[in-house]
């Protein structure tokens, strides 16, 4: 009997240990980190863009945190600088993601701009980057004998374009590109002060 409540109290210190280093001092570092300097808020298309890229997924193949130089070359890979507590100010949930199967996205606003590549790489990865092992998502996109007015028409490379018919991208693909766009933290970083110096 003795021994197990020895076992249990161990165990409760653990567990309080663990939640005080891995939970409770993270939060106090950094809950009330201040947005970095000209990061905006996203706009209400952003956001919808958003639920669309946590809805299909992409969280789980894109990080959306290039680290430090002395851990990973990210920055050598165009990927951008190790972000800062600052660069998720806005982020409710974060996105920080676990899986590298694709680039960090991170900075994909500043890397690729262009709203036609995102629409047409969404519709099908491999009309832009052959062997892409990326899915495509042709259910946030439209097959149309022609367009009417409105319409977001994809430009796809002739060898991927279906022949005879529009790609109209529906709603949900143009929020999503709008988000992508947006994702931008190249703006130089201001340091959370409460972080404790990088590790040795
Ligand atoms: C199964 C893994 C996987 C999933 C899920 C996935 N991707 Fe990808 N993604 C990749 C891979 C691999 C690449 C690199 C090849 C390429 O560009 O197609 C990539 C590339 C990209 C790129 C270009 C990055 C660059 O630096 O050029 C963008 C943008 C992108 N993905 C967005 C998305 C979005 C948005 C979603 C969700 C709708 C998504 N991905 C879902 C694997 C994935």
């Amino acid at each position: 009997m003795n021994s197990e409540a020895r076992l249990i109290s161990g165990a409760m210190v653990m567990l309080a240990f663990s939640a005080a280093a891995l939970v409770v001092l993270p939060y106090v570092q950094v809950h009330k980190a201040a947005p970095t300097p000209g990061l905006k808020p996203y706009d209400d298309a952003q956001l919808r863009g958003r639920e669309v890229y946590i809805a299909n997924g992409c969280v789980y193949c894109h990080t959306q945190q290039p680290r430090p130089k002395g851990f990973a070359p990210d920055f050598d890979r165009g990927w951008g600088r190790a972000t800062v507590a600052g660069d998720y100010a806005y982020d409710a949930p974060h996105l920080l993601g676990t899986m590298r199967t694709g680039p960090d996205l991170m900075n994909i606003g500043a890397r690729q701009p262009s709203e036609q590549w995102h629409l047409g790489h969404l519709y099908q990865p491999r009309a832009y980057v052959p062997g892409s092992i990326m899915p495509s998502y042709p259910y946030l996109f439209e097959l149309k004998d022609k367009a009417q007015e409105g319409d977001v028409v994809v430009q796809l490379p002739p060898s991927h374009a279906p022949k005879g018919q529009v790609v109209v991208a529906l709603p949900d693909a143009v929020e999503l590109v709008r988000y992508l766009q947006s994702l931008d933290r190249t703006g130089p970083a201001v340091a959370t002060p409460a972080v404790p110096a990088s590790r040795p």
